[in-house]
């Protein structure tokens, strides 16, 4: 390959693909309101992404500011989230717009976005990197899958998630790491899927070490249960 590096070719190739997505900016233009992208992670947890958009549309109709979801009743918010699963993120919800509109809004840096209700590490470094553009290492599920490739990590999950994230450290960039995050989670959801890689479609082929040694879906390998 050419001197380009990992985020470089990822970041050019989410500039033509990059997903649609209600709670996005378009790649390179202002980023989405805090509250929009917290709002859009908390129910992208445990839920796809197909199931979260019509809520994350209703939710942002009816509340379309923290200050306005922070005075809202409790037991409305919860019938809103009827259907998503998991209603302890609908509780913190709640508890965090009340926390952070009687702060004067979000935090803009990832440890204390940590400290709110219901924002773990994940959500705490997408928030952080996508709202704020904050250098965050952001690792969900996808991006754990196309770094196990892109690096061969043979050691099995659990134990294995230690090197993806070194590694997931090392090729996040200083610019753009909520979009080269957001890069890492569609080029997993749509081309490094976990039956079926489409290697002939990924822009990051020529780099993968997956690729190199033959059947990449073997990868990332997990530990028998
Ligand atoms: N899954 C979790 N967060 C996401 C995001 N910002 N874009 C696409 N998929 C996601």
């Amino acid at each position: 390959a050419t001197g380009k590096t990992i985020s470089e070719r990822l970041l050019h190739w989410y500039d033509a693909h990059a997903r649609d997505l209600p709670w996005r900016a378009r790649p390179g233009k202002e980023a989405p309101a805090p509250y929009r992208v917290w709002m859009s992670e908390v129910m992208l947890q445990q839920t796809t992404v197909a199931a979260v958009k019509p809520y994350f549309e209703k939710f942002t109709a009816t509340w379309p500011t923290v200050e306005a979801l922070a005075a809202a009743d409790e037991a409305e918010v919860m019938g809103a989230w009827a259907g998503l699963g998991y209603y302890s993120r609908a509780r913190n919800l709640v508890k965090c717009a009340r926390e952070v509109a009687a702060r004067g809004g979000f935090p803009d840096t990832e440890a204390e976005l940590r400290q709110l209700p219901g924002l773990g590490d994940y959500t705490a470094a997408a928030v952080a990197a996508i709202a704020f553009g904050r250098r965050a290492v952001v690792v969900d599920a996808n991006v754990e899958r196309v770094v196990a490739r892109l690096f061969a990590i043979e050691e099995p999950l659990p134990g294995g998630r230690k090197a993806i994230r070194t590694h997931a450290e090392a090729i996040t960039p200083d610019e753009r790491a909520g979009d080269f995050a957001q890069a890492m989670m569609d080029l997993g959801a749509t081309i490094c899927t976990a039956r079926d890689p489409k290697c002939l479609l990924c822009p990051l082929a020529e780099e993968c070490e997956g690729r190199k040694r033959g059947d990449p879906a073997r990868l990332p390998v997990k530990a028998p249960k």
